[in-house]
């Protein structure tokens, strides 16, 4: 493990572009890989977790190639995956993992899927539950978690599922395994999440319904459907471009531009958050990339205050919070955030590690059952301290390490190899805005 120590950094200035986001990209794989023909990637992020997928799709009989700076992906067509030879070696990626469960679910292979120690511990039942209705039989280990075995069906069932939780992976799988199941299956979503999977379909020429019921997505596909290969451009994925955006709203003197980040209304509530905290963000140069609002964000520093977080806006910024919990510790009065029990099953007890590793800092920090209440330091730098335990998860690193900026020692976390899975090049970018 390579431990590190983040230092309190020079002020963040200049321009600075954030890769590819880590949902889109995991889609412009698989949908190019169930497409006829051949689809072009530009800015696919390059992180562990898509080429874990990337991997996965060759396995089933894909060609995906680096081509320049893109990358190319040569379809076998929905229902033409093929039988893998190997386990799916799905690393740290909980989406490669449900979504190609998804997908395996209605064609007639077989696979096993295993992971490192933290998608080990992750739950799969979410999935396991609607596909084994659709025809899909699973022997996960005990606890219904990877190592695990499925088998497809061919033909599939099609269901009508309402989603117990606010998950994009589940609604995903469901609507992949859907993809090659005869008839129409719907997946009904109480509360909004991410789109990229509907907003993809599309592009690569399915017709995908949404209809709004009593308050209530219904989202459809009738299987099996063609798919046609489709050019993409990635846009700057947010959940990476928030770490820039705290660092600079909480390190004096910042002045600092993040070009490209994606804005996709689903994902965005942590910049609408950090507006309610009085960050300083301009949105510069707004633009479409790809089907997604794009935007420059001029980030200068600010005196943040503590809020009340609306749970509602939750799914729109569930990867964000770690790093939201790190501009709550150093904003002016308290931040009370509720409803995240589903912080609990990301790539680590993120309350808990969240919660440990800030105390440590020096910071003043509650955890409730659903949630963390912060007393922030009103802009004083946080001690600091460490080694902070950062349990395989790449944004309680990315998180801490943004902590450490704006502290007095620094912050030592116990491991900076977590943040390959979605960010390789984050110690470089933020090496080159303290610069
Ligand atoms: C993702 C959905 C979210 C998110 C994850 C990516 C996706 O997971 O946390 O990083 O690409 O669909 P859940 O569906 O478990 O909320």
């Amino acid at each position: 493990m390579t431990a590190h120590r983040f230092q309190p950094s020079r002020p963040l200035t200049g321009r600075i572009r954030v890769p590819g986001d880590k949902s889109i990209s995991h889609r412009s794989l698989m949908f190019g890989a169930l497409a006829v023909g051949r689809s072009r990637i530009s800015g696919l992020l390059e992180g562990e977790d898509v080429l874990a997928t990337a991997a996965a799709l060759r396995a089933m009989g894909a060609r995906i190639e680096r081509d320049g700076d893109d990358w190319i992906v040569d379809g076998v067509g929905i229902g033409g995956l093929l039988q893998p030879e190997q386990a799916l070696d799905m690393g740290n990626s909980g989406t490669s993992t449900r979504l190609l469960m998804g997908l395996v679910a209605s064609h007639g292979i077989t696979a096993a899927f295993t992971g490192d120690a933290s998608l080990s511990k992750r739950p799969m039942g979410r999935v396991i539950d609607p596909l084994s209705t659709m025809g899909a039989s699973f022997t996960p280990s005990p606890g219904g978690t990877l190592p695990l075995m499925m088998e497809g069906m061919q033909p599939a069932v099609p269901i009508e599922y309402r989603l117990p939780v606010a998950s994009a992976q589940v609604k995903s799988a469901v609507l992949l395994a859907g993809l090659n199941t005869p008839g129409t299956t719907t997946v009904i979503e109480p509360v909004p999440t991410r789109d990229h999977t509907e907003r993809m379909l599309r592009g690569f020429g399915v017709a995908v319904t949404v209809e709004e019921i009593d308050g209530e997505k219904h989202i459809s596909v009738t299987g099996p459907v063609d798919m046609t290969p489709c050019d993409i451009v990635v846009p700057g994925d947010p959940s990476s471009a928030a770490f820039f955006a705290v660092a600079a709203s909480v390190v004096p003197g910042s002045d600092l531009v993040i070009e490209n980040v994606g804005l996709n209304p689903t994902r965005n509530g942590i910049f609408r958050v950090l507006g309610q905290m009085g960050a300083s963000i301009d949105y510069l140069d707004e633009r479409e990339v790809g089907g997604e609002p794009v935007a420059d964000l001029r980030v200068r520093h600010a005196a943040l205050k503590g809020i009340e977080v609306d749970p509602d806006i939750a799914p729109s910024m569930i990867d964000e919070f770690p790093v939201l919990f790190v501009a709550a510790a150093l904003a002016e009065g308290t931040t009370v955030t509720t409803g995240l029990e589903e912080l609990r099953v990301k790539e680590s007890d993120r309350l808990s590690a969240m919660a440990a590793a800030l105390t440590l800092a020096g910071a003043s920090v509650e955890e409730t059952p659903d949630g963390l209440t912060i007393h922030g330091s009103g802009g004083a730098l946080l001690p600091g301290g460490g080694p902070v335990t950062t349990h395989l998860d790449h944004r309680i690193a990315m998180s801490m390490a943004v902590a450490g900026l704006a502290s007095s020692a620094g912050v030592a976390v116990d491991s900076t190899e977590p943040i390959a899975t979605s960010f390789p090049n984050f110690m470089a970018l933020l090496a080159e805005a303290a610069a």
